[in-house]
């Protein structure tokens, strides 16, 4: 296995490319699964969690071809429906072909995703929607089985105890867009990935109204065909981008940045002191003054990412004062306060909320990634303590971040990968 080693104390200097967005490419490459006509998707980045949604269409009968950033899908077998336990348990993200399968090939059999460090991961909500639009879904032996002969437009409540669901709300859309008559969804999801996945849907001849909006009306249509679309750029890693200027006071440009995808966390870090513009096709972060300690609270689409929390605390974490974090999205997403109290962080947790006492500086160490996010607060925390910090089991990192100690190094990072 792989590990990162860094040495901290430099400053983030220049331009980083960001990359197409992860979340989603996932929903969009399982939408290929409403047509059985050629698909092409343009801006994917290269990830292990996108040649996990390419094997798991393998298995449904598509063929994927990579071109570059360019996937280019087939469809060489319509019958096969099941998406196997061995890929969907190592990915979250696969239960979105749940929907699409359903809704095309009128039945599917798909493997319960695992959980994962960040806590359960329900798909309650997923199911429900699913029954409400009439599809028969069964649970057996670790897989659900879903039956879509007859399905009918309806109206869905998709709202959970932890507000709405990204791929819940894919899923449904997706399974709905074939359907007999209309179906509104509310309390649909609002990021911007959803909004990317109903332009994609769209250019197939899909029927949608709301796109970001928390209200999805379709009507659905009896035949999608193939299209081209090209991806909207990665918001969380932009994120990350950005707090990894802050942190080591630097001053980056991140050409493809969406500025008013990432409204929430430009709010926060402005109140922290960072200057942050919108310029031509990206954003300029620059550290200009000392940073302050900030409150954040993660929300659904348009709140703070929760997906940014972890890379926020590792700033926070040395920065002079008392910050609160808390996670409304995932209570338990706090894996990373250990390894960053490892590194000298002094951060305590009072049920969902993280305080964190800021200190002079992190001390580098050998620590290990877990989840996505996770890993990257502690890259941001190695960048910016003194010494050296080991990052073993890096492999959590590459399944959401493209070339991530090459980009580091192109604006600064003294960066390297090894093998362990
Ligand atoms: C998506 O996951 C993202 N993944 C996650 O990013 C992200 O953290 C999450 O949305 C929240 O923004 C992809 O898009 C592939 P949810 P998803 O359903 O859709 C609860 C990353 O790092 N819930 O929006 O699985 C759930 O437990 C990943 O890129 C139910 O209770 O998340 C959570 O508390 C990590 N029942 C909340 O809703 C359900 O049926 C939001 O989860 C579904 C979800």
């Amino acid at each position: 296995m792989d590990k990162l080693i860094i040495k901290g104390g430099k400053k983030l200097k220049g331009r980083v490319d960001i990359s197409g967005a992860k979340n989603a490419a996932l929903p969009i490459l399982a939408a290929t699964l409403l047509t059985d006509e050629r698909c092409i998707v343009k801006n994917v980045p290269m990830l292990t969690d996108i040649t996990t949604m390419i094997k798991i269409l393998g298995e449904l009968g598509k063929s994927v071809k990579r071109v570059g950033s360019t996937l280019v899908v087939k469809t060489q077998d319509k019958s096969r429906c099941v998406a196997p336990y061995e890929l969907v348990s190592t990915m979250r993200g696969s239960i979105c072909v749940l929907g699409p399968l359903v809704g095309k090939r009128k039945k599917a059999k798909v493997s319960f995703p695992g959980g994962c460090v960040i806590g359960p991961r329900p798909i309650d909500l997923h199911l429900k929607g699913l029954r409400d639009l009439g599809i028969g879904i069964n649970v057996k032996g670790g897989y659900i089985i879903g039956n879509g002969k007859e399905i009918k437009g309806t109206r869905i409540y998709l709202g959970g105890h932890f507000g709405s669901s990204v791929l819940a709300t894919a899923n449904v859309l997706m399974a709905s867009v074939l359907a007999k008559g209309k179906t509104v969804i509310e309390n649909a999801a609002c990021e911007p990935e959803i909004a990317d996945l109903v332009r994609f849907l769209k250019k197939m001849g899909a029927k949608i109204h709301g796109a970001g909006s928390p209200r999805l009306e379709i009507s659905g249509v009896r035949y999608l065909k193939g299209c081209t679309h090209a991806l909207i750029p990665d918001r969380i890693e932009a994120g990350t981008y950005m707090l990894a200027t802050a942190i080591t006071k630097g001053d980056v440009y991140l050409r493809g940045g969406q500025f008013d995808n990432l409204l929430a966390l430009i709010d926060k870090m402005r109140e922290a002191g960072v200057s942050i513009e919108k310029k031509g096709k990206g954003i300029r972060v620059r550290h200009v003054k000392g940073i302050k300690p900030i409150d954040v609270t993660t929300l659904p689409y348009p709140g703070f990412p929760t997906d940014l929390q972890a890379q926020m605390m590792a700033l926070m974490a040395i920065t002079q004062g008392i910050s609160v974090i808390t996670e409304k999205i995932y209570p338990e997403r706090f894996i990373h306060i250990s390894e960053l109290n490892r590194m000298g962080a002094r951060i305590v947790l009072e049920g969902p909320n993280a305080i964190i006492k800021g200190v002079e500086h992190l001390s580098g160490a050998p620590v290990m990634a877990s989840d996505l996010r996770a890993s990257a607060s502690l890259v941001l925390a190695g960048l910016v303590a003194k010494g050296t910090t080991e990052i073993s089991r890096i492999y959590h990192l590459d399944r959401g971040y493209e070339n991530l100690e090459i980009k580091l190094q192109k604006i600064g990072a003294d960066i390297k990968r090894v093998k362990e």
